[in-house]
């Protein structure tokens, strides 16, 4: 008898093997039919549609769910992504023991699904659900409640309402999701998104195992570093089960991993205009990557640079640290000794993303008082927050070790007590972010310290402002005598001898001579013990007087960068102006980018290392607090080159010490070099750091194409190289633009990344141009860039000699650049 029904059953499937229908009328598939290719699964509302499928520019076949309402055909879950079906003759069935699998032709399997239970499996059906779930059950299971297998289970890399992420404690299985490895590639890719079970369960972002981006801890209402969304979200733990999910919403909505961007994004459908909308996308910002100030590094967004230390830290490395590498954290200014009196306390921190929490304890039941108090035992704890933040706030979390991963977050951040030195006397209330945490008999103390605390405060006022003023006094600011004599004692600057220049340099003789730059001609010279170095002599209308000239080199010989040329002295003799540089053997970077045979020495991991260089060095510029320097003549022949190729800046401050202190002001005297000045410079005589960040980005638009910007016309256009370069961006083959004596040994990525941040250099609109900060942060990450505008000059067509530029262009030395061109455009 069983064998007869074994035998009928075989001849029915096989029957609905050989005629398939030509469309399933019902959303499942019992044990004797199969899917086809070309035939398809549809949900019971009709919203999700399931069968085989090829991406768009790839033949191969795949079994995939996509929405069967919407034109633009978005896959939401893909079964074989591995394993491709060459050809249109596979199937899915449900086999004997009621395990899903795509078969091929030859009936061999492709595919299997990972069957749980391990029992006889009755009358199995196959059904998509309106959620777009996939689910194999046995047809007496009516509730829904024992799915064999759901492909909510094995999510690709997509997130649908209703799916989870996390873990099922009790059969081990992790479900999370992993990119497409691109978009016609339906194999997992390097991004993958889960949830990580520590102390507190927290969402984790991977690019190749390595940690990329977290949410924080579940605070009770959401992870504490992601603003609120207006989703339902929830977060469920439980001793079988811990989760995260969210609830349908009357939007058809989605979240991704999108491996093209390295983020995860959140799409709605808007049904008028036929289209998905990106809503949100995580990372938002620098900021969100991991660790990206260090330990007690604070990331501000809205800051240029973005990285600073908490109140009461400072930098492990301060080199690093003004280089723009944070990566090794900060330190506290002032160590904290366990239980020592005055030198250990907790100081409350607001509105900030939770440290990471791989080493931390938590208690759902300790209030925060006992919670400090548990931290303050245990000599390795190094800061306390409530566990909960509903309501007044409940339960514990302490954390260990150096705190990673710190962020402001102004929506969601949260308070955190850190351990720090805190005595009385630092109680001052003028902090607005950071508040004292003080508990009882450390206020009573305080009530008693509060007149003592008073008198200090007001003496550190006093000695703060005399600080200042006497900082202000260093700039110039006030009556040149004073100044003078403070920067003799606080600062050695050598004062060469006109002789001893005359005599390095053989009477400036023209052998020596190295070039020319926009504010003289520079010599080479050696120094009777017998150190080489450079010698620049200063066109004689500075108007400078000699205590003025002397204050400001010796501001530029305290500026210490690696990417700055040395400022070694200087020498003032009657009218005469000169600065003595370290002199640098591999000369300028035009002498390799524009020389035939030099050239091929920059292979592209070099040039990518100069434009790093020179970009770091002109942010230090910039930037740096004491001076910012505006160098208003960069180009590549004042790109020096030391004996590893590294970039160094010369002639910064020369600029400076021509008009004094008026900095960021119209000037008459137009002191540049034509191909390099913002239209706004060499038209209006308007300068700011947007003048320079051009002038970078026609550099940088050099090194890549190993072309000068001016003096090579193209035939066809009358462009410039910046014409020629927007020219190919707008017809979408930036690539041309690489020079040729590259070959093919470039990352791609990485030479349009910088053709793209060069085109956002140069646009014509200062404010529309990034500042070396963000310069330097595109050129490091990997997230999309804004479209740039039209680029100011791209036609060689102007004449500029409005201002004093006599002593630039009166000769006609080769090195000399300032020569303008009359150029019609046709
Ligand atoms: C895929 O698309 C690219 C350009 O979009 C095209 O060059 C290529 O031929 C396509 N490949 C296939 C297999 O269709
Ligand atoms: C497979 O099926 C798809 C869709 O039905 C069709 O476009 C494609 O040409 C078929 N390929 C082959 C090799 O038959
Ligand atoms: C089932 O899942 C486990 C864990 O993910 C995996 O190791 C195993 O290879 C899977 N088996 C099959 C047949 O897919
Ligand atoms: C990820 O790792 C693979 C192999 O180790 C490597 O080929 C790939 O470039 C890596 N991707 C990233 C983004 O680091
Ligand atoms: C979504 O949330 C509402 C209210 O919180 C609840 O009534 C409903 O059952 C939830 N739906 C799902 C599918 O979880
Ligand atoms: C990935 O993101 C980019 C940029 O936002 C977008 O153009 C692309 O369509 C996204 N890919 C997918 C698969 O959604
Ligand atoms: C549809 O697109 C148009 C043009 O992009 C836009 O103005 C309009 O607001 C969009 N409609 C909706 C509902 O978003
Ligand atoms: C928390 O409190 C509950 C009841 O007050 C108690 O049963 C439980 O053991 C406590 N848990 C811990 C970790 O102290
Ligand atoms: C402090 O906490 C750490 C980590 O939980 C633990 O290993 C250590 O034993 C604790 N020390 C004390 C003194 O409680
Ligand atoms: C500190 O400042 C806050 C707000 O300015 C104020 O409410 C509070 O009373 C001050 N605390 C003390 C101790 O002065």
């Amino acid at each position: 008898m069983a064998k007869f029904i074994r035998t009928f059953l075989f001849v029915v499937t096989e029957l609905l093997i050989v005629f398939p229908p030509s469309s399933l009328p019902t959303d499942t598939i019992t044990q004797f039919e199969s899917l086809r290719d070309g035939n398809t699964l549809v949900s019971e509302d009709e919203s999700f549609e399931m069968g085989f499928f090829s991406p768009s520019n790839n033949s191969n076949r795949y079994l995939g769910i996509w929405y069967k309402g919407i034109p633009v055909k978005t896959v939401v879950w893909v079964a074989n992504r591995e394993n491709p079906v060459k050809d249109n003759s596979s199937k899915l069935s449900i086999n004997s023991e009621g395990r899903l699998m795509i078969l091929s032709h030859n009936k061999t399997p492709v595919w299997s699904a990972n069957s749980t239970t391990q029992r006889q499996v009755v009358r199995p059906i196959l059904q998509l659900l309106n959620s777009g779930n996939l689910v194999l059950r046995e047809e007496k299971d009516k509730d829904f409640k024992n799915y064999l297998w759901q492909s909510f289970d094995y999510p690709s890399d997509t997130f649908l309402p209703g799916m989870k992420i996390g873990w099922n404690l009790k059969s081990g299985l992790n479900r999370q999701l992993s990119a497409w490895k691109n978009w016609d590639d339906p194999s997992p890719g390097d991004l993958t998104w889960g949830l990580v079970l520590g102390s507190t369960p927290e969402l984790v972002m991977w690019k190749n195992t390595t940690e990329y981006y977290r949410s924080g801890p579940w605070n009770g209402e959401r992870f504490s570093g992601k603003t609120t969304a207006l989703f339902q979200l929830e977060f469920v733990s439980t001793s079988d089960e811990v989760f995260y999910t969210y609830n349908l919403s009357s939007v058809i909505t989605r979240v991704i991993l999108n491996e093209s961007v390295y983020s995860r994004q959140r799409y709605n459908w808007i049904p008028e205009n036929q289209t998905w909308r990106l809503y949100s996308s995580v990372p938002r910002d620098n900021c969100d990557n991991y660790n990206l100030c260090g330990a007690y590094g604070n990331c501000l967004v809205n800051e240029s640079p973005p990285c600073e230390c908490l109140t009461g830290f400072k930098p492990k490395l301060f080199r690093n640290w003004d280089a723009l590498d944070w990566t090794q954290g900060c330190v506290q200014s002032e160590e904290w000794r366990c239980q020592a009196k005055n030198k250990d306390g907790f100081q409350k921190f607001s509105g900030l993303k939770m440290p990471d929490t791989t080493k931390s304890w938590v208690s759902r039941n300790l209030t925060l008082d006992d919670c400090r108090v548990k931290c303050w035992e245990n000599c390795s704890c190094t800061a306390y927050a409530n566990l909960d933040i509903r309501g007044e706030g409940s339960g514990c979390q302490i954390w260990f070790g150096d705190l990673m991963d710190l962020r402001v977050a102004s929506v969601s951040g949260q308070d955190l007590y850190i351990r720090m030195p805190v005595s009385p006397t630092g109680s001052s209330n003028k902090t607005t972010a950071n508040e004292e945490s003080l508990k009882g008999g450390q206020r009573k103390k305080l009530l008693v310290a509060i007149p003592v605390s008073f008198l200090l405060v007001i003496m550190i006022v006093l000695i703060f402002s005399y600080c200042y003023w006497r900082k202000r006094k260093l700039k110039g600011n006030i009556s040149q005598e004073e100044g003078d004599k403070v920067h003799e004692d606080k600062f050695e600057l050598p004062f060469f001898d006109f002789t001893t220049i005359v005599r390095a340099t053989n009477n400036f003789s023209s052998d020596k001579r190295l070039g020319q730059g926009g504010f003289g001609p520079v010599y080479m010279g050696i120094l009777i013990n017998g150190q080489e170095v450079a010698v620049k002599r200063l066109a004689h209308k500075s108007g400078q007087g000699a205590r003025e000239f002397k204050n400001e080199v010796i501001l530029c010989a305290k500026l210490q960068h690696r990417n700055l040329v040395k400022v070694l002295g200087c020498c003032i003799h009657g009218e005469e102006r000169i600065l003595i540089y370290e002199y640098m053997s591999n000369k300028s970077l035009d002498s390799f980018l524009f020389d035939s045979s030099q050239r091929e020495l920059l292979d592209w991991p070099k040039r990518f290392n100069i434009i790093f260089g020179i970009a770091r060095g002109l942010l230090y510029l910039h930037q740096d607090s004491r001076l910012r320097i505006i160098h208003r003549d960069l180009k590549t022949s004042n790109i020096l080159l030391d004996n590893e190729l590294n970039p160094k800046i010369s002639d910064f401050g020369v600029a400076r010490m021509f008009t004094g202190n008026q900095i960021e002001a119209n000037t008459k005297m137009v002191a540049g070099t034509y191909g390099y000045m913002a239209p706004e410079y060499a038209i209006e005589g308007i300068f700011s750091i947007k003048s320079d960040v051009f002038s970078f980005g026609i550099i940088l638009l050099e090194v890549v194409s190993g072309r000068k910007n001016t003096g090579v016309f193209y035939p066809n256009h009358g462009f410039n190289l910046l014409g020629h370069a927007w020219r190919l961006w707008k017809e979408e083959t930036p690539m041309k633009l690489v020079d040729a004596c590259l070959g093919d040994a470039f990352t791609m990525s990485e030479v349009l990344r910088c053709i793209h941040i060069g085109l956002l250099c140069v646009q014509l609109h200062p404010e529309d141009r990034p500042n070396m900060a963000s310069v330097i942060l595109m050129l490091n990450s990997e997230n999309t860039l804004p479209q740039p505008k039209e680029p100011g000059f791209i036609i060689e067509r102007m004449s500029i000699n409005e201002g004093n530029t006599s002593s630039e262009n009166k000769t006609n030395s080769s090195t000399n650049e300032i020569t303008v061109t009359l150029l019609e455009a046709r």
